[in-house]
């Protein structure tokens, strides 16, 4: 595997997307080479000790909290990319520098509706009838990169909170490996400051809903 797309991954919780992206590794041939978290107790870090994948997890315990640490592990796996996947901390724009064009964050909304947190709910009161999950690239903007692929359903009369969590939950772990796999195969590319999907500009975010 040592020829693959090397991927690191971020995570603060859960870690169902880690578990998803670690799932579908040799599918879409890309390798989890490691694991972040800003959690040294976060229940997603299990899935990576299960599948053997090398971890760092570091005390986030201000705004401008040093990563220096962080970036040296990123560099000594030589990681092409990091991946966002539930890490709800905003990175220094030092990091993000560090990484331009190298981070990208699942966010539950089509954005550029709905940056930021409580997404679900916001669906609900504000009646839409569609609701998604969008990739997006990490710039210093709050959820404001670049937006790769969306997912997209149906929002139905009886939805609450956490049905529409759950659904869309599922969807992202489709979307995530997938895009991922995009990236890998340079299907997705940016050229200078212009992102490119199969040589076309991306005007409009790649649909994936499987
Ligand atoms: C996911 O829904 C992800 O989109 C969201 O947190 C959840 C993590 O679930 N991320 C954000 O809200 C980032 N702003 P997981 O830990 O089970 O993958």
């Amino acid at each position: 595997m040592s020829n693959s797309f090397k991927i690191c991954v971020f995570i603060s919780g859960t870690g169902s997307n880690l578990d998803s992206i670690i799932k579908k590794q040799s599918l879409y041939n890309y390798e989890v080479v490691l694991v972040v978290s800003n959690k040294a107790d976060a229940k997603g870090l299990d899935y990576a000790k299960k599948a053997n994948i090398p971890i760092y997890t570091f005390k986030w315990d201000k705004k401008d909290t040093d990563l220096t640490l962080v970036q040296h592990q990123i560099k000594q796996h030589q990681c092409d990319l990091i991946v966002l996947a539930g890490f709800m901390r905003i990175l220094p724009e030092g990091f993000i520098n560090a990484f331009e064009n190298k981070i990208i964050n699942i966010h539950p909304s089509l954005l550029p509706k709905y940056k930021g947190l409580h997404t679900h709910q916001q669906v609900i009161e504000n009646k839409d009838q569609t609701h998604g999950a969008s990739v997006h690239f990490v710039n210093a903007e709050l959820d404001g990169g670049k937006i790769i692929s969306q997912s997209v359903i149906n929002v139905e009369n009886n939805d609450t909170v956490e049905s529409l969590a759950k659904r869309l939950l599922f969807r992202e772990h489709s979307l995530l490996p997938h895009t991922i796999a995009l990236i890998g195969q340079n299907r997705v590319q940016w050229q200078t400051n212009t992102l490119y999907f199969d040589h076309n500009k991306l005007t409009n975010p790649i649909i994936i809903n499987d």
